[in-house]
């Protein structure tokens, strides 16, 4: 099966074509081209991303990186229409206006191409980052039910996968999303954006340095819920930054406190998460997880909490944005003949995991 994935949620324009080694819930998938655009260089200037702009760059850059995408994976116009059997896409959460470049270009090429169309939803494609590996016996690995820490700009959320394509939110943020948090935690020590990896490469500087002691609070960790909340972690910083006057001599021990504070709560969380629901596989997922302090602190963790349960992380390639996780979640949806007819593909405002 070949399928061609697109997304356009937020502010990369991204198509893939990914190929199954062979067919079936445990097949292999190859990725054939992995093609993004990313706007974050015209975001930047704003410090973070500007709908109507995104939108507009979306416009422009779709034929583009779908053409390219296409020729990687060794494909024409000509022979995609017979060649491809699917064409997956984004259908939300994200920017309305963004999604719909995506989505009426699928829509158009299933079209003409005569070809099944499959809408996923966002989150559903960063999990299914996890099931892209060349090698079955990755696949073969991946013991459903599984818990999956979802951790994007957008979202944080804790999902109990039972099967594909069955979820249960068990627990999400009550208000900033961990990306959002460390996004806007570098906005306010005017570090950039997006917040994420400067952070982290910041705090990666003084990993072990103890000079400073900076403590910032680990909200709702101790509470009986799977639930997060990061806007009074920030809040926390903006006051520790206002009272100490030589800030910004310390940025990096300041980066490594904050990124330390949002992993503690993730880790504890999903650790206790696994335990209650008996999974024997752990998962990241989402932009975050290309936190290299977070693999590294949670891999650690379950070996030595749950040394029973298996820990999986996507490929870094797959961790922020891409169109190979839409195409991988959508592969799984053809595998069960879950199209979405063309007249029903639109953006799904209210998208949640079903
Ligand atoms: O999944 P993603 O590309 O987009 C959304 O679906 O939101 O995630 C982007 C988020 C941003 O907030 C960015 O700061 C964060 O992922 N991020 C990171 C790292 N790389 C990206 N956060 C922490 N550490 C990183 N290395
Ligand atoms: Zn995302």
């Amino acid at each position: 099966m070949l399928i061609l994935g697109i997304e356009t949620s937020c502010d990369e324009t991204a198509a893939s074509i990914i190929k199954d080694l062979k067919r079936g819930k445990y097949a292999s998938l190859q990725v054939l081209s992995n093609i993004i655009s990313s706007q974050i260089k015209i975001h930047k200037q704003y410090g973070g991303v500007v709908p109507e702009v995104a939108a507009r760059e979306h416009v422009l850059n779709i034929l583009p990186v779908i053409d390219k995408s296409l020729a990687k994976a060794g494909l024409t116009r000509k022979t995609a229409m017979k060649k491809l059997n699917a064409i997956a896409v984004a259908t939300g959460p994200g920017l309305i206006t963004s999604l719909i470049s995506g989505i009426e270009t699928a829509k158009i090429l299933g079209y003409t191409w005569d070809l099944p169309l499959i809408g996923i939803n966002h989150i559903e494609g960063h999990i299914y980052a996890n099931f892209i590996h060349a090698d079955p016996a990755q696949i073969k690995n991946i013991i459903l039910p599984a818990i999956i820490l979802t951790v994007s700009g957008g979202h944080t959320m804790l999902i109990l996968m039972k099967g594909h394509g069955k979820y249960q939110i068990i627990g999400e943020t009550r208000d900033d999303a961990a990306g959002e948090a460390f996004d806007k935690a570098a906005q306010l020590m005017g570090i950039g954006y997006p917040g994420g990896p400067i952070i982290s490469q910041k705090a990666q500087s003084v990993i072990h340095d103890k000079k400073y002691a900076i403590n910032l609070p680990r909200p709702m960790i101790n509470v009986n819920n799977f639930d997060f909340s990061f806007s009074g972690l920030k809040t926390a910083l903006r006051y520790a930054l206002k009272n100490d006057k030589n800030w910004k001599e310390k940025i990096p021990a300041y980066a490594f406190e904050f990124q330390q504070a949002v992993i503690d709560v993730l880790i504890h969380k999903t650790i206790k998460a696994a335990a209650k629901y008996n999974t024997k596989t752990i998962m990241l997922a989402g932009g975050v997880s290309a936190n290299i302090q977070l693999r590294e602190q949670m891999a650690k963790t379950v070996k030595n909490k749950i040394p029973s349960a298996q820990f999986k992380i996507p490929n870094l390639k797959y961790t922020t944005d891409n169109a190979a996780m839409i195409a991988a979640a959508g592969y799984f949806h053809a595998l069960r003949k879950d199209f979405t007819p063309w007249q029903k593909l639109q953006v799904d405002c209210n998208a949640k995991l079903k």
